[in-house]
């Protein structure tokens, strides 16, 4: 029973989507990092739901840093972050307890609590709390900024559509950060909400894949075997809900090809040792080569959907129909990407800040 994550820089998570409040704690942080509360709410809105193509519960998340901060710096010692729950509707969620939504966590959860879990809204397991890791998020954004290191995702397919791929790195990462819906091609944007609003007025869902660039990095970052910076990474990309796959460089397509078109060759650039391409994303034995950090995550289609469903009556041991009351997103894509920044950057800072 374990809501921990970090060597170095730790967070650990708690709450439920329809209690009173979530939050976190983040130990480890160096004293004297800036943490600018506006660039905390600048983030926390990028996760915020956007109209038609999200759920209707939109939480204003006026979130309060209660420890670990004097004068608009951190202390060094451990810094809590609280949000509170304002909008929940719990009623909807009734019946979940007993019959649990095929895809979600409501099952497995029930299983690993004993039946004493909250089962309301997803409790523990619910996107919600993907909010106080926004916030942590954005202290290790502007901590890592500050060093000279940017990350910037967008999405790079949404129900089969496809973004551009990222062209001018510097460019396209400076861009990203602040758009709402993180797209580098606006016409691609429009047709991915179009495919949302269409699958929510099916009561159905849609998923997709973010693409990550991280730039400014070191080289040799990580460490061999366990804690390599694709397995640092992974685990921490494997906590967004709905995340089902992650790939590095050229991921799963490194398989179709040959050597001489998979290596990535090295040469000499201003006296510093750069690649000429970088299928291998950036990482050469789990550590950093100094070249951009590139990783994709797929994100499932939401799995509460409003057509009927087959799922179980654990009281009864019966098989039943579900039908599903209550507000869910019908795409989490847009929403998970800034989710998807705030986590790498915590696993960044984890292994910058001793250096
Ligand atoms: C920002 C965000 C919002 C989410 N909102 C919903 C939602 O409204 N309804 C839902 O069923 N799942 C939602 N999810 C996904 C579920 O929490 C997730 O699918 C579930 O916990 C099961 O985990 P798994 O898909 O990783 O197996 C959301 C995820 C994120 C990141």
């Amino acid at each position: 029973m374990r809501n921990t994550f970090g060597t170095n820089v730790t967070v650990t998570l708690f709450g439920e989507s329809h209690g009173p409040e979530i939050g976190c704690v983040v130990d480890g942080l160096a004293p004297g990092l800036h943490v600018n509360e506006d660039f905390i709410a600048a983030q926390l809105a990028l996760r915020r739901p956007m109209g038609r193509i999200s759920t209707a519960r939109v939480e204003p998340d006026p979130f309060r840093i209660v420890s670990g901060v004097y004068q608009g710096r951190t202390t060094g010692t451990p810094l809590c972050i609280l949000i509170p729950n304002t909008q929940a509707r719990s009623e909807d969620y009734v019946n979940l307890k007993t019959t649990p939504r095929p895809g979600h966590a409501d099952y497995t959860g029930s299983v690993k609590y004993r039946g004493f879990g909250d089962p309301r809204g997803g409790g523990h397991f619910s996107g919600r709390l993907t909010a106080p890791l926004v916030a942590a998020g954005a202290i290790a954004i502007g901590a890592l900024r500050s060093r000279g290191v940017t990350i910037g995702t967008h999405i790079a397919r949404l129900a089969g559509i496809a973004d551009r791929p990222f062209d001018d790195l510097g460019e396209d990462v400076a861009r990203l950060g602040s758009l709402p819906f993180a797209v580098l091609d606006e016409a691609a944007g429009e047709k991915m909400r179009a495919a949302i609003e269409t699958a929510a007025k099916d009561g159905d869902s849609v998923g997709g894949i973010l693409e990550s660039a991280v730039l400014g990095l070191p080289a040799g970052l990580g460490e061999p075997w366990f804690d390599t910076m694709e397995g640092l990474l992974s685990h921490a990309l494997f906590s967004i809900p709905a995340v089902k796959a992650v790939e590095f460089g050229d991921g799963f397509g490194l398989a179709e090809g040959r050597g001489s078109e998979t290596n990535d060759p090295f040469r000499m650039e201003a006296g510093r040792v750069v690649t000429a391409s970088n299928h291998n994303g950036g990482v050469n034995g789990g550590l950093t080569n100094g070249m951009p950090l590139i990783f994709r995550t797929a994100v499932k289609p939401t799995p509460s959907i409003g057509l009927p469903q087959q799922t179980v009556d654990l009281s009864a041991g019966e098989n039943v129909e579900l039908t599903l009351t209550g507000r869910h997103d019908p795409c989490i894509v847009h929403r998970a990407r800034v989710v998807q920044d705030s986590l790498t950057a915590l696993v960044l800072l984890d292994l910058i800040q001793p250096l």
